[in-house]
């Protein structure tokens, strides 16, 4: 949460930080700031709200200066305010930071101790007065600052400047991403590269506990012992152009559309005949689940669910059990872990807080290996684990996960196919039908987006609804729990997703006229239990939306509105069947007035636990 950015050139910043700033706003958009240095002075602007009203007032306040830094909050500490909002100043230093300081309240007593006021209920306002105090006695401004960050506890991604030193910028780093952009007489940093990609495409990874010193000529990266390290720079293969919204309303809707593309890519180079090409998961060679007995997947939210899904996967393609679970409760538990485990993350950004301290855990525990699922190269998920299994979905900048989920799924499948043939676990002729079935998946997709049009009409029959019900079974009960997810976090309606067995022992209770049920419900081996299922909430007088394919037995009538959709593989049916709940979402969204791409109280990549 919150995005960073900072820069030292030889031209004024301001508009590079701010373009920064609106790339990163998927990370939080309560309140924003900027400072900038010129003429040994610090001038410092902030608002309210989003990157858009600071780019305002930095029209009409001007914020001129070679080196600055910029920031868009997601509250921890203190309520969204223009105090409360970064950078934060002690007389000469300013100072930016994302994540949050555990031991804040212990040190700002000792600050207040010593004299220092404080404007703010920020932990950055105390962290900035600790590297003011320490370079009182310091002989410069990096010792200073290593003093202070060993003195604080928690985690943070952080920018700071000296008015006094104005061709130079501070980042550190420790639990919360940063990364450096190299320029030609010029250097940035950011929380992602997304926000650097109108300036460079060359950057360095900063490590856990790393600093670095930046000035127009020079990057240098140091551990938190003063100890200078060596680091290599890495070209992206992003450009500026892919996170652009196009002709699109939202990032969402783009997303949505992109999926048979990003469907394409995660596949592109990895199926060879009825083979997955071992280089599918990086790290891996045709032996290295051989040996493995148990599987235990972390991840949250929108991941969770694909994690969900694939445990129905992995174990009936590979006989590997499998066992779930969100990542801000596996880090908190005794887990019992089986001998010759793997445990596999799977995360959009490769940097959300739980799951890292889940894999982070579970090093220090019995498991074999690690592998993740993820979108975003160089992230810390992928740096520390062993195996890595990239989604390929391209950049995704709307706050609900579309794209990144069902590339993620088909990630999952690839790996169960690969994983169950290393096992013996699956006969040829499954592997080749499942196979021939994933080639078909990009062309599937597009066709399932054909039902955008009727989606936008069904929508307006949920607007003024206040909860609705999503059900599935089998492999579609993770697929219902993500539309509910789905929709309430865009379109604010409370909804919930349920295992349709399970209705009868409570929720059904809650069924009345005004609750509509969405039914998910694919032709497959367990519609006739759906089916009677659906019956049961029928008989209550329930407004059900049942999502199904042509031939299934569900009857249309005033009560039950019929969603058909083409035929597909059973294999396919989590994937394809999540296209028609993205677009109810999304229209219920564009209906209810949200703010689709950045809802209220959320942020993409969710860096504090
Ligand atoms: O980057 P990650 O996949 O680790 O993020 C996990 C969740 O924060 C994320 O999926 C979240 O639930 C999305 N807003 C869902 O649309």
């Amino acid at each position: 949460m919150c995005g960073i950015v900072g820069a030292v050139a030889q031209r004024n910043v301001s508009q590079i930080l701010l373009e920064g700033l609106s790339k990163l706003e998927y990370r939080g958009y309560d309140s924003a700031g900027i400072c900038c240095i010129d003429n040994n002075q610090l001038h410092c602007i902030k608002s309210t709200g989003k990157v858009k009203n600071l780019k305002e007032a930095v029209k009409e306040k001007s914020c001129p200066g070679f080196t600055g830094i910029a920031h868009t909050r997601w509250a921890t500490h203190g309520i969204p305010s223009e105090t409360n909002a970064h950078p934060h100043i002690c007389d000469n230093l300013a100072l930016v930071h994302n994540g949050i300081i555990e031991n804040f309240a212990t040190l700002k007593e000792r600050l207040i101790a010593e004299g220092y006021n404080f404007k703010s209920q920020t932990d950055t306002e105390v962290l900035v007065c600790l590297i003011h105090s320490h370079l009182k006695k310091a002989s410069n401004l990096l010792e200073a600052f290593l003093q202070a960050l060993h003195e604080v506890k928690g985690s943070f991604g952080l920018a700071l400047i000296d008015k006094n030193d104005p061709s130079t910028l501070y980042a550190a780093r420790s639990g919360s991403p940063l990364i450096i952009g190299l320029g030609i007489g010029e250097n940035f940093i950011a929380s992602d590269s997304l926000a650097l990609l109108p300036v460079t495409r060359r950057f360095i990874y900063l490590e856990e506990n790393e600093i670095a010193v930046l000035t127009t000529e020079n990057v240098k990266v140091y551990n938190l012992d003063g100890k200078k390290i060596e680091k290599s720079e890495i070209e992206s293969d992003l450009d500026a152009e892919s996170i652009s919204k196009g002709p699109y309303r939202h990032f969402m809707q783009k997303e949505i559309y992109e999926q048979p593309q990003s469907l394409q890519n995660t596949l592109l180079g990895r199926l060879d005949k009825d083979d997955i090409s071992l280089e599918t998961v990086v790290g891996i060679d045709d032996s290295s689940f051989k040996d493995i007995d148990a599987i235990q997947i972390v991840a949250c939210g929108t991941s969770y669910h694909a994690g969900l899904v694939g445990k129905y996967w992995l174990e009936e393609l590979t006989n590997i059990p499998t066992n779930v679970e969100i990542a801000s409760e596996y880090r908190y538990r005794k887990a019992v872990v089986r001998n010759n485990s793997l445990f596999i993350t799977i995360s959009q950004s490769g940097e959300t807080a739980d799951t890292l301290a889940s894999l982070r855990l579970a090093k220090q525990q019995n498991y074999k290996k690690s592998l993740c699922i993820c979108n975003v190269n160089g992230s810390s998920l992928v740096r520390e684990s062993d195996y890595t299994l990239f989604t390929k979905a391209g950049a995704e900048i709307g706050v609900a996960s579309t794209k990144a989920f069902t590339t993620q799924l088909l990630s999952i499948l690839l790996l169960a196919l690969l994983i169950g043939k290393q096992k013996g676990a699956i006969s040829q002729a499954q592997n080749h039908e499942i196979l021939e079935s994933i080639r078909k998946l990009p062309a599937l997709t597009q066709e399932f987006l054909a039902c955008d049009k009727e989606l936008a009409t069904l929508s307006e029959q949920f607007s003024g609804k206040h909860h609705c019900l999503f059900l599935g079974r089998g492999v579609m009960y993770p697929i219902a729990l993500e539309g509910a997810l789905k929709l309430k976090e865009i379109s604010y309606i409370h909804a919930e997703g349920y295992a349709a067995g399970e209705l009868k022992h409570g929720p059904i209770a809650l069924i009345d006229k005004e609750m509509p049920v969405v039914v998910v419900a694919p032709d497959n081996s367990l519609i006739d239990k759906l089916i009677s299922n659906v019956e049961e909430v029928r008989a209550r007088g329930a407004l059900l939306y049942v999502f199904t394919t042509k031939d299934t037995q569900f009857k249309a009538d005033d009560q039950t509105k019929r969603v058909n959709l083409p035929a597909c593989p059973e294999i396919l049916q989590p994937i394809l069947f999540t296209i028609p709940l993205q677009l109810l979402s999304y229209h219920c969204a564009v209906i209810n007035g949200t703010d689709v791409d950045q809802p209220r109280n959320l942020a993409k990549s969710v860096t504090v636990e």
